[in-house]
């Protein structure tokens, strides 16, 4: 079957969304993608070879139990939007550089309060689509009521999980990863996830916090499990090809990789 075109593609993604909308239940969570047939399903010689291990140990065990308190979501949507944060300050220059244009369909993948889906929402227009995947349900209903009061009827929001986004096969142009990928438990199986859910030719941009020994706080050395070049390894290792980095930010690196 030949490969759809991006426009063809975002309409029959914008189908499908618009009917499991009108069929769910207020306050669920849609999961369209995962259920959506794809036309690109093809998978590169280099990620047939590299198979996550089934039995992949957690790479940082509770990591993300803070965001499950009671309390939980209501103090990280706090922190996540503190206008002291680098990614806050920045996040129309954080945009800008991914390169993004209209039509596009894109994923946010550990989107936390969708403070940069709305800004990719807007970018890829009315012809494109953003689907926003966190694990936190209570951020995914942020996501939605923000996504509502902007007027974007362009974001879906996906409930991930540990080991896979949650996304269809070959239907993503791109996927931004913002300070998600050391929150990872299962970085080995969940990269190969979201590599699969890109078309052949497809990117990624991944933004992570700097871990430099000598360099960096306890705090940071005892959070961030892997520094920079360690996550390159490691998302190779997943099939993708790693492309450039962009100098931007000063806390954060940025990363861009292709799946072949
Ligand atoms: C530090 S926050 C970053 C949020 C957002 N990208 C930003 O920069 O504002 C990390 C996010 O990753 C999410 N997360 C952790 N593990 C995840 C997984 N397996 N799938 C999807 N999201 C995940 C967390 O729930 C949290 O919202």
């Amino acid at each position: 079957m030949p490969p759809l075109s991006h426009g063809l593609w975002a309409f029959l993604t914008a189908l499908v969304c618009l009917s499991s909308c009108a069929m769910r239940t207020p306050g669920t969570t849609e999961t369209a993608l995962a259920t959506t047939p794809v036309g690109t399903s093809e998978v590169s010689p280099a990620a047939e070879s590299t198979e996550p291990a089934k039995d992949e140990p957690s790479a940082h065990p509770g990591i993300n139990d803070p965001y499950f308190q009671p309390d939980g979501p209501e103090r990280y949507r706090r922190i996540l939007e503190a206008e002291s944060r680098e990614i806050v300050q920045r996040r129309s220059d954080i945009v800008d550089a991914m390169g993004l244009h209209r039509g596009m369909v894109v994923a946010d993948i550990g989107a936390g309060t969708g403070l940069l889906t709305t800004e990719i929402a807007q970018r890829v227009g009315a012809r494109g689509w953003v689907y926003a995947v966190d694990i936190v349900p209570e951020f995914l209903d942020l996501i939605r009521s923000r996504a509502a009061e902007q007027g974007l009827r362009n974001v879906t929001v996906i409930q991930g999980e540990e080991k896979a986004a949650g996304l269809g096969p070959g239907s993503l142009d791109l996927a931004f990863m913002c300070d998600t990928y050391h929150h990872l438990e299962f970085p080995r199986a969940y990269m190969r996830s979201v590599f699969l859910s890109l078309r052949p030719g497809g990117r990624l941009v991944l933004v992570d916090m700097k871990r430099v020994e000598g360099e960096s706080s306890a705090s940071v050395l005892k959070h961030v499990r892997a520094g920079k070049a360690a996550v390159i390894e490691e998302v190779e290792r997943a099939g993708f090809v790693f492309q450039s980095e962009t100098e931007l930010l000063e806390e954060n690196y940025y990363l861009h990789f292709r799946r072949p």
